[in-house]
């Protein structure tokens, strides 16, 4: 069975993936530095479910051996020019899949040198190792933060995306066009996929799912931005891993193109409001809301075209709003012992 990269392997989506490449028997190899932007417990928790234990995942620059013998864990920073190169040669991945990024629209404003330092000199270092150690594919995430205040609706990936308004939109479009020249001239499949505000059990605390569903049941006021007039096309996360996990099955038939980028969402976008509402819904408690305007760096809308996805790869998301929901709250409470 191949070996699989998996950067980013204690985030959310990095774990999720993890999963669905073990479920399928894929030899898994994981990396992450486990940084605090949020809290490392729950880093910790997902790779406890990974079979990996906390003093094992601690130190860095050491494997970490699992309860599943399909996968490894390493504690590494893609920053790391003399340990990621030794990565590559101690195992000899087919694939690899960049979810590791300093993500978040917000904190860019805050610490700007975070986002260069991951998610361009990473992914530089990234892009090296890949090109020497004949890599068949490259899969990593972008976001849809890339099409910034852009008015035509659905975004598509056709549309003009020079235009970032916060640094990791434009981090992320770096990415697509270092990944560009590097398939270009090294002849490397790599895929871009531009991620739409994705949500569901083991989620990121910075993230809107999260923090409503943390204050509405510890009765904090929720912050709206934009008075709630706000869109996003939620995608719920078993719909995105089984994404990614059909690229990285099937990405490398012959006639596939060197370069290729998607964007991969539900396609199907939710007022802010009618999100909230649905939270409110599922624990039964009325939100207290904070109604504030605009933040620097957000945008108004998001709505992804998947039509691409679709053809290439069979791609179909099919988790309603509703049952996303109520899984991610489910998941919550059990987590932190709430009822
Ligand atoms: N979740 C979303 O809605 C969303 C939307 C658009 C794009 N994305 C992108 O998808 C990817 C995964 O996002 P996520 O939601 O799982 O985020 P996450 O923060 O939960 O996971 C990223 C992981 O990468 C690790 N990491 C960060 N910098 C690193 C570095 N320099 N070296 C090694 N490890 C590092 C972090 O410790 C973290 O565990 C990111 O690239 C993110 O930008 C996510």
């Amino acid at each position: 069975m191949k070996k699989v990269l998996v950067t980013g392997a204690a985030g959310f989506i990095g774990f999720h993936l993890s999963k669905i490449l073990l479920k399928h028997g894929y030899n898994v190899v994981g990396i992450d530095n486990i940084n605090d932007y949020y809290d490392i417990n729950l880093k910790y928790g997902r790779l406890s479910k990974l079979g990996i234990d906390r003093v094992d995942a601690e130190r860095f620059n050491e494997v970490a051996k699992s309860s599943n013998s399909n996968f490894k864990f390493l504690r590494l920073n893609l920053e790391d020019r003399e340990n990621l190169p030794k990565l590559f040669t101690n195992h000899n991945f087919d694939i690899v899949c960049n979810l590791a990024a300093q993500a978040g629209v917000r904190y860019s404003i805050e610490n700007p040198e975070a986002y260069i330092d991951s998610n361009v000199v990473g992914f530089l270092n990234l892009l090296e190792c890949c090109r020497h150690n004949k890599i068949e594919h490259l899969v990593y995430a972008s976001s849809s933060s890339v099409y910034g205040q852009n008015e035509k609706i659905p975004f598509d990936t056709q549309d003009n995306v020079d235009h970032p308004i916060s640094l990791y939109a434009a981090t992320k479009k770096s990415n697509e066009l270092m990944a560009y020249t590097y398939s270009h001239l090294y002849d490397f499949k790599t895929t871009g996929l531009r991620f739409f505000t994705v949500y569901g059990p083991w989620g990121r605390p910075d993230m809107a799912m999260y923090l409503f569903t943390d204050a509405i049941l510890n009765d904090r006021p929720i912050k709206v931005f934009n008075n709630g007039n706000l869109e996003r096309d939620f995608t719920y996360i078993d719909d995105i891993v089984e994404g990614v996990f059909k690229i990285i099955d099937k990405g490398n038939s012959e006639d596939s193109k060197k370069y290729s980028l998607y964007n991969i969402g539900n396609s199907k976008p939710v007022k802010l409001m009618d999100f909230i509402t649905e939270i409110e819904k599922q624990t039964g408690i009325e939100a207290k809301k904070e109604m504030l305007p605009m933040q620097a760096g957000d945008v108004s809308r998001t709505w992804a075209n998947v039509d691409l996805l679709k053809k290439d790869y069979n791609y179909t998301p099919k988790t309603s709003v509703s049952v996303g929901v109520e899984h991610f709250i489910i998941w919550f409470k059990s987590y932190y012992n709430q009822q």
